[in-house]
């Protein structure tokens, strides 16, 4: 028996703490998932303000103590306290801070919605507290997994000579990419606040990009291996089209760059249990989607008949999402005679774009400007079809909640909705409607195509039912995150010089 592994997650999101969109998922489910495969995981996020006020049962880590965290000349004070994800024994390690996370909002401020001017800061102090954090404690990882580019420095410090000594020669990095247009770029200073030397941040440095410091080129750079959400998007990333400026050096490192579909987590999304639904129900025993269906009709103040396809939509509202190619061309799509029902918060200008349309299509398109996880559940379990059509999607995890809950995804091809989603074409295999190019005509013939096999009740039931019978749970990624952790411990530690 190959011996277990220890890991540490290093993320801003985790559901159920903190959450802004499917990092939070990942966090909350991939853990449990591996802990299952018999490793010890363990999660660092910041102990936020938002967090505190939930009430979660903590306790101190009282090894860790009060310790002080080094930004450029200064110091600021730390303590970490631990939970763990429910359902497991996942321990979470809350790291606190009353100069930069103990704060209402994730990003940015929850009630006026304006991004936090010290995030630069913020997580480079929340990343280096964590380092410092398993110096105190001497709790040492087989492998350090970091998220996105809040955390991009760590595999800068543990590879660079300028970075922090002291830890292990074995100790290894693997850095995921969960999304490479927020790529964490700021002023210069940060890298001297960071600690890291001069060679790093001269022009075609390691974590300098276009005179600036660039955390997610931090952590690709330096860590040992890169991962991302989906085979496709790998791919994707690598061209100009999807790379943001990265696609270079994400093609230098393609050998240690490896793409592993996302899961689904059914503990959390699955008709059968959710507690946040008016009624239950199961693939072989459907009738209860029905009343889902009728009760998110009277949320959202729609008068749809029952022959007419109710459409979903979740969603951060971000040009990512594909808003300007639904919008383009809208009232065609209401023509198809359907309706629409939009959760989400984003731009202002798609929150102004969107809430016009509902005002002119009063009855048959309802607009919720709010975060709201009742609502999200409650939009899958009694939408017919679920809209995704992004211009980039690195995983997408609604589109495999949605096939869960019966209601069949409409996608552009991209990412990972390429990946889990199998476009229909009656070979007995397909689970919702996918289509290429970035149009709003290709979205409308998808639209068209899906509206036309929801009119033949029997292939929309069967549809159905083969998608709620799909399994994307987060087994199969988990084993493939493992199989990237031992082969990232294979590797001879990658000396930097610069
Ligand atoms: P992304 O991470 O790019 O936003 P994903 O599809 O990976 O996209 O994950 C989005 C997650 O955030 C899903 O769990 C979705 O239900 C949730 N979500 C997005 N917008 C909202 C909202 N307005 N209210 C509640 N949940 C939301
Ligand atoms: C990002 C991506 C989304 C992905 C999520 C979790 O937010 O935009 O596609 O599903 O991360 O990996």
């Amino acid at each position: 028996m190959e011996r277990k592994l220890s890991i540490l997650m290093v993320s801003a999101e985790a559901h159920p703490f903190a959450k802004v969109g499917g990092l939070a998922d990942v966090i909350g489910a991939l853990p449990r998932a591996l802990e299952n495969l018999g490793h010890e995981v363990k999660v660092a996020i910041p102990y936020y303000g938002s967090i505190k006020e939930k009430g979660i049962e903590v306790a101190e880590v009282k090894e860790a103590g009060l310790f002080d965290v080094a930004l450029g000349e200064r110091t600021y004070p730390a303590r970490v306290f631990r939970t763990q994800l429910p359902g497991s024994k996942v321990e979470v390690l809350l790291i606190e801070s009353e100069d930069y996370l103990d704060r209402n909002g994730i990003y940015a401020d929850a009630e006026t919605g304006q991004p936090y001017d010290d995030n630069a800061e913020r997580f480079t102090f929340f990343a280096r507290a964590v380092l410092r954090m398993l110096k105190i404690t001497g709790w040492l990882p087989d492998i350090i997994h970091c998220h996105d580019h809040q955390t991009g420095f760590i595999p800068a410090w543990i590879a660079l000579p300028s970075g922090i000594q002291g830890f292990p020669a074995n100790l290894r990095t693997v850095f995921t990419i969960h999304n490479l247009a927020y790529q964490g770029e700021y002023p210069m200073e940060v890298g001297y606040l960071a600690g890291f030397s001069e060679d790093v941040m001269k022009p075609m440095g390691g974590i300098e990009f276009h005179g600036k410091v660039n955390l997610m080129k931090a952590g690709i750079n330096y860590t040992d291996t890169i991962t991302t959400v989906s085979p496709t998007y790998a791919r994707e990333i690598q061209t100009a089209e999807y790379g943001y400026g990265l696609e270079g050096i994400l093609k230098h490192r393609a050998d240690d760059l490896v793409g592993i579909l996302n899961g689904a987590d059914y503990s959390v999304w699955n008709p059968e249990t959710d507690k946040l639904i008016p009624c239950n129900y199961t693939a072989r025993k459907p009738k209860g989607k029905t009343k889902c269906r009728k009760h998110l009709m009277e949320r959202g103040g729609l008068t749809l008949g029952k022959d007419v396809p109710l459409v979903g939509i979740v969603s951060r509202l971000v040009s990512q999402k594909g808003f300007d190619i639904l919008c383009e061309d809208f009232d065609r799509i209401m023509e198809l005679d359907i309706g629409v029902v939009v959760l989400g918060l984003g731009d202002e200008a798609y929150h102004e774009l969107l809430t016009a349309l509902a005002r002119k299509y009063e009855g048959r398109v309802a607009v919720m400007l709010d975060f709201n996880e009742e609502m999200a559940h409650q939009i899958e379990a009694g939408s017919d079809m679920f809209l995704m059509p992004s211009k980039y999607e690195p995983c997408g995890l609604n589109q495999m909640y949605s096939m869960k809950y019966g209601t069949i995804p409409v996608v552009r091809a991209t990412g990972g909705l390429a990946d889990s989603v199998t476009d229909y074409d009656e070979s007995g295999d397909s689970t919702g409607f996918a289509f290429k190019e970035y149009t709003a005509e290709a979205l409308y013939s998808a639209l068209e195509r899906a509206r036309k096999v929801f009119s033949d009740r029997d292939a929309w039931k069967e549809l159905v039912f083969r998608a709620m019978s799909l399994d994307l749970s987060w087994g199969t990624s988990a084993r493939a995150y493992e199989d990237v952790y031992r082969k990232t411990l294979e590797k001879r530690k990658s000396v930097k010089a610069g």
